[in-house]
């Protein structure tokens, strides 16, 4: 028997499509040597031209008894997805173009596939957080600069490990042999979770986060003070007048442009001096055929000015409506949102947890807007001098649970936030200001965000409606790896995207400074002897929120 017969007998490919290819196994114990098959590893395929073909085994199945088949063993059948060529011995994703009849078909070796894997990005070491799942001595290196430049989803359940992730990419991001580097990540942190991880970031919460409600455009400032449900015109007139009339009282620019001053336009204005006059209108009584009449308005405000004074006393507000809020100035706010403060930090942290819920959609939306504007006038200014970059200090805005802030409804609660992140979805690629979404719920998140994505870390998903989501904004005919979307463990996920050689399942590396997002240990905890609680002090955050 020839060479080329034996190695025919031990497998063969029966069949080749650009997304499939079937293989049959007939002797097992020779095709593996020792290795192990499963699904996810890699198939080598070689034509006689000497071509190379790498496939991943999709699924696996047996058929035929020893029985029957008269002392020749099992058959087994393999389906694999082509992922590319090997072409003088580098890796070429997405050309599958081997000729029949295969030559040989074996399971592509650990030092086959540690240098596709170490060959595939040219800046040396490359940009890497992970390793391959089914062979953890196996790096994933990343191209790092399309990896953030263009928008990051990463998606799974409930303690899949999504937080953990973040932090172990931007970590990796910020981590240099000579401590800081110019990396500017913001992360709107709901859980409070990340100043664990970065312990020298900036952070910033409810009592040191200074947001002038002034800096509100018209959206942001409508949703904040209207009542956004209601469709009520005089309260919607009546604001208008009274912030732009404010707003031109205090205007210090040039005499021409203070009558163009527009609800959006970024200048201070006095809340009170609004307020007030929403409380003349509302009083105003007018001259008329018998004597003094009401206004038009005169009793039709209450419920705006109840509102608006309600929020002008309301201290957990303090933060964009308090004195220190109102001072601030332009630069401090953008210096204290990029990490420019007294200590520089790569990473900026804003603990958004303790802001109340109904003006959440507003701060997110408003912190944004500022730093997606911030990338447009410094794009401005680099293009005007000739730079070739457009910015040098590009930005990173990482959104926790961001189905909360960009939900796929209509709702028009949610406008404000949703508007900004869509702009930066987008158009923030152009300016330096790119997204990390991280979410549960990957199929209640706005489609329009969503599919700007271009790198998708996806994790454990147990939700059918979520996972078929995932499936449809997922790029090259991925087939049935979706399929092990379910049976992901902690930690493990499906790369995919621009910046990954090809999609693969891998493992997230360990961090010894993970996030404070720790599942709780119930069982051992409800164990232990009764533990008494401190109900003061419990009181005493509950009021001081
Ligand atoms: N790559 C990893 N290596 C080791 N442990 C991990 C890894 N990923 C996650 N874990 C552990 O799994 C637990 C849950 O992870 P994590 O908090 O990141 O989940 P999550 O997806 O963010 O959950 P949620 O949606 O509830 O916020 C944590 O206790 C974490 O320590
Ligand atoms: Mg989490």
């Amino acid at each position: 028997m020839n060479e080329e017969h034996r190695e025919e007998l031990i497998a063969q490919a029966d069949s080749i499509y650009p997304s499939r290819v079937n293989i049959t196994i007939y002797d097992l114990d020779a095709f593996l040597q020792g290795g192990t098959l499963a699904v996810g590893a890699y198939l080598h395929l070689e034509d006689n031209t000497g071509k190379v073909l790498i496939a991943t085994i999709e699924n696996i199945s047996a058929s035929g008894t020893e029985a029957e088949d008269q002392g020749a063993g099992r058959v087994y059948r393999l389906a694999g997805q082509p992922l590319g060529m090997l072409v003088n011995g580098r890796f070429e994703r997405g050309n599958t173009a081997i000729a029949f009849p295969v030559q040989k078909v074996e399971l592509a070796s650990h030092g086959e596939i540690r240098k596709i894997f170490e060959e595939s990005v040219s800046d040396g070491d490359g940009f890497c957080f992970a390793r391959l799942a089914s062979d953890v001595d196996i790096r994933v290196p990343l191209d790092g600069n399309r990896f953030f430049n263009k928008h990051i989803a990463i998606v799974g359940s409930t303690g899949s490990g999504k937080s953990y992730t973040v932090t172990r990419i931007l970590q990796t991001a910020c981590q240099t042999r000579a401590g800081r580097n110019n990396a500017h990540v913001v992360i709107f942190d709901i859980h409070s979770e990340y100043r664990a991880a970065f312990p020298d970031a900036n952070c910033l919460d409810i009592s040191n986060l200074a947001l002038p409600y002034w800096l509100m455009n018209s959206t942001e400032l409508q949703e904040f003070f209207l009542d956004t449900e209601g469709n009520d015109h005089n309260q919607r007139n009546v604001f208008k007048e009274g912030v732009i009339m404010s707003k031109a009282k205090h205007f210090k620019g040039p005499e021409e442009l203070r009558n163009k001053l527009t609800l959006d336009t970024p200048v201070f204005f006095e809340i009170e001096e609004v307020l007030n006059y929403a409380i003349e209108k509302n009083e105003e009584m007018v001259a008329g055929a018998r004597g003094e009449k009401a206004g038009p308005l005169n009793g039709k405000l209450s419920n705006f000015i109840d509102r608006m004074e309600t929020k002008l006393g309301d201290r957990r507000l303090a933060f964009l409506l308090g004195e220190r809020a109102r001072r601030q100035s332009f630069d401090a706010v953008l210096r204290q949102l990029m990490g420019y403060g007294t200590e520089r930090s790569n990473v900026t942290i804003l603990d958004v947890s303790g802001v109340p819920f109904e003006v959440l959609s507003i701060t997110v939306s408003l912190v944004s807007r500022i730093l997606f504007e911030y990338g447009y006038f410094y794009k401005r200014i680099r293009s005007a001098s000739g730079a070739e970059i457009h910015n040098d200090v590009p930005v990173l805005l990482v959104y926790e649970e961001a189905h909360k802030y960009v939900p796929n409804t209509g709702s028009v609660k949610y406008r404000a936030a949703r508007e900004s992140i869509e702009r930066i979805a987008k158009e923030g690629r152009k300016y330096g200001v790119s997204l990390m979404l991280a979410s549960q719920r990957p199929s209640e998140i706005s489609e329009t965000i969503f599919s700007q994505c271009n790198n998708f870390v996806a994790m454990r998903l147990t939700n059918p409606t979520d996972q078929n989501f995932v499936k449809r904004l997922l790029p090259d005919s991925m087939g049935s790896v979706v399929d092990s979307l379910p049976a992901l463990r902690t930690g493990e996920c499906l790369l995919t995207g621009e910046a990954v050689l090809m999609p693969c399942i891998v493992k997230i590396q360990s961090t010894d400074c993970p996030p404070a997002s720790n599942d709780i240990p119930y069982w051992s905890l409800w164990q232990e002897p009764w533990h008494e609680l401190n109900i003061d002090a419990i009181r005493e955050q509950w009021m001081d929120r």
